[in-house]
């Protein structure tokens, strides 16, 4: 009889499997969309949609608030405290509100979107996500005619976070959208991963997802939203805007200065580390595309 490793069971497969099973019994629970959203995100991406291992989603992480190598945000965020914590919207608003974590959990069913990330560096994953169009959210402070783009910021805290102590960003994390952006309903607002909570490495309590876009827009542990009329300068713009700009739609016709984004490599496909075109609009061009009819994308990088 052939032994399974412990190594085998590895949590992702279990799930994969109580999925089939909800699948396979045709049900549609609320609190887990999986077989709808499964089909969004096949509809999206062309692509192999083979979800990446929990193991590598929360243990190659980018947070620079933990510091520059892909382990740093495993090894030094564990301690970091995100409860209590709150969320403002502001700016060009009629009304401002601040709302802790739990009301927003409390307020917007939460459902399963499998993503892929496409990291600026040239690797991606396919993410589960847990989470819920930003839109919703973003209806309740009610934009003014003035409001144009969104910022969004993450939170500032040294004590906690070691790589704040060293000038490697414009601390806190700014990123930018453009209001119909942010009001997309694939961007998302992201509460966990795999059904569970949201590790701390991967941007808890709260994090962007903005599937069409290099990973940098992605914003972990936001704290305010401000709805803006002038096109905010994000803190990679800021820190290299001949490299980085605002829009950063995933695009393999237009190069980075110093590197081709022509395809990625596929993070967890075994030690030769699968390369894979990589495609327009990161494979969402059919639900994005015509945000941008007209624009030149290599001008508007
Ligand atoms: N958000 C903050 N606040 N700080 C960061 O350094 N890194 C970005 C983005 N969001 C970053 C951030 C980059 S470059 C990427 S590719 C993604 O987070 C990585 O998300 P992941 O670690 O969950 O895969």
């Amino acid at each position: 009889m052939k032994k399974i490793k412990f190594s085998e069971i590895t949590p992702e497969k279990i799930y994969l499997k109580r999925r089939d099973f909800i699948k396979k019994l045709g049900l549609s629970t609320s609190s887990l969309m999986v077989g709808q959203n499964f089909l969004n995100g096949a509809k999206a991406s062309t692509q192999n949609l083979e979800l990446t291992e929990y193991r590598y989603i929360s243990t190659y992480n980018n947070y620079y608030e933990f510091g520059t190598r892909k382990s740093d945000p495993v090894e030094k965020s564990q301690n970091f405290k995100t409860s209590p914590w709150s969320l403002t919207i502001d700016g060009e608003v009629k009304k401002k509100i601040t709302l802790t974590v739990d009301e927003i959990k409390n307020s917007f069913p939460i459902e399963e979107r499998i993503y892929r990330l496409r990291c600026v560096e040239g690797w991606s994953m396919i993410i589960p996500w847990m989470g819920f169009s930003l839109s919703k959210l973003l209806e309740k402070a009610s934009p003014n005619s003035k409001a144009k783009f969104v910022e969004f910021t993450s939170v500032y805290d040294p004590e906690q976070m070691p790589g704040q102590r060293y000038p490697i960003l414009q601390w806190p994390y700014k990123e930018g959208l453009r209001i119909d952006e942010a009001m997309h309903p694939l961007t998302t607002m992201v509460t966990g991963l795999y059904g569970k909570e949201l590790p701390n490495q991967n941007g808890a309590p709260l994090r962007l997802i903005v599937p069409w876009k290099y990973g940098f827009k992605s914003a972990k542990a936001i704290v305010n939203i401000k709805f803006v009329e002038r096109m905010p300068t994000s803190s990679w713009m800021r820190a290299s805007p001949r490299e980085y700009g605002f829009y950063s739609n995933v695009n393999p016709r237009v190069d980075h200065p110093r590197w081709s984004q022509a395809s990625e490599r596929v993070i967890g496909s075994g030690i030769l580390s699968e390369r894979i075109p990589t495609a327009i609009f990161n494979g969402y061009g059919e639900e994005v595309a015509n945000l941008y009819s007209g624009m030149d994308l290599k001008k508007n990088f």
